[in-house]
């Protein structure tokens, strides 16, 4: 189902039928998965990282082109402070360009220094950051777009926790080059409401957790379709890398760890922390170790769906929002009584 009305700076750039990004998700966006959501009319992104030998990541690419029926797709590139020595994010700028990778997600840090290679290849960069103050930063250093997203997030945060409704409205007053919003949202209605107040689009990660298409295990779907949106954990704020996840025995043993001494470092959490259990567990089902990245967006997660439905669905809601929002229009002006 196609929304021509909904055209936006986003749906014209990348091509889309209704203007929402599938954002990256770490082991999780790969080729499957960002074919999936091209094909039902969405952009999305595979995650370099989740590839991180280099002719990995080149295949992953390849076999997602070949999946995508011509529709666009791009690469996410995580630029978070490494926990493990070694810089390789110009390396795999390089590398998306060789393969003529047209879009990029950015995230973790200002994408200053690595412009001219995106510039120079023709790639459209869109930067995700947590909060205005970051995104009016990134337009001073020439991204395309920016996704702000708030402290509902599945993920990252960041640290000023600022919520999804005022990043979309004091964007708009802050900012000249096209927004999208994110945090929490994953129900059509949220999409028209963030448009009335100036994005030109939304990103979402968490809604999508249970989309068939996703490689992850029945058990871990399941939990997600059971937990609501009281059940996720903000942790590490104290090392300065908050992260929202499902409420589990890690998220309670690190936010003890932080909450019990306050010099606690990020080498102190790592065995906790480690991606690698986090993988374990979208490959086993068993949910309740690793940091399991999960926002508020947990209270739409209802079944596991193709994403095309899932995408159908949206639009669905949608609509409905824009029929209630023009059958009030129809109600007389308001006037002050004498
Ligand atoms: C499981 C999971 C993994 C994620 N991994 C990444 C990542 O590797 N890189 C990134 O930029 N964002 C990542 N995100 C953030 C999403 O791309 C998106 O910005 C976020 O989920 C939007 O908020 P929402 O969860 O409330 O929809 C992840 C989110 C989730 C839920």
């Amino acid at each position: 189902m196609t929304l021509p009305f909904l055209t936006t700076a986003v749906t014209k750039t990348y091509g889309i039928s209704i203007p929402v990004i599938a954002g990256g998700l770490m082991w999780l966006s790969d080729a499957d998965y960002v074919s999936a959501a091209a094909r039902a009319g969405i952009m999305s992104f595979i995650t370099a990282a989740s590839f991180p030998e280099p002719d990995a990541l080149r295949a992953e690419i390849r076999k997602c082109r070949s999946l995508c029926d011509g529709a666009a797709f791009g690469v996410n590139v995580s630029m978070l402070p490494k926990l493990v020595p070694g810089e390789k994010t110009a390396d795999v700028f390089r590398l998306i360009a060789d393969e003529g990778v047209q879009f990029v997600e950015t995230s973790g840090r200002n994408p200053e220094e690595y412009m001219p290679i995106l510039k120079d290849a023709g790639i459209m960069v869109l930067h995700k950051v947590p909060s205005v103050r970051y995104a009016v930063k990134a337009q001073s250093v020439g991204v395309d777009m920016v996704a702000i997203v708030g402290a509902e997030c599945g993920g990252h945060p960041g640290m000023d926790m600022i919520g999804t409704m005022v990043n979309a409205a004091t964007a708009a007053e802050r900012l000249t080059i096209p927004y999208l919003i994110g945090g929490g949202i994953g129900h059509g209605s949220q999409i028209i409401a963030a448009l009335s107040m100036g994005a030109s689009g939304v990103v979402m990660g968490t809604r999508f957790l249970v989309a068939k298409e996703l490689n992850a295990h029945a058990d871990y779907k399941a939990r997600m379709m059971e937990a609501t949106e009281r059940d996720t954990q903000l942790i590490m704020h104290s090392v300065r890398n908050t992260v929202r996840a499902l409420a589990n025995e890690t998220t309670a043993t690190v936010a003890k760890m932080e909450q019990d001494n306050p010099g606690v470092t990020i080498s102190d959490l790592l065995p906790h922390i480690s991606g690698q259990h986090g993988r374990a567990a979208y490959a086993t089902g068993d949910t309740s170790r690793g940091v399991l990245s999960a926002g508020h967006a947990l209270a739409f997660v209802d079944k596991v769906e193709p994403m095309a439905q899932i995408v159908d669905r949206l639009t669905q809601e949608a609509n409905a929002a824009l029929a209630r929002l023009s059958a009030l229009q129809s109600i007389a002006p308001y006037q002050e009584s004498a």
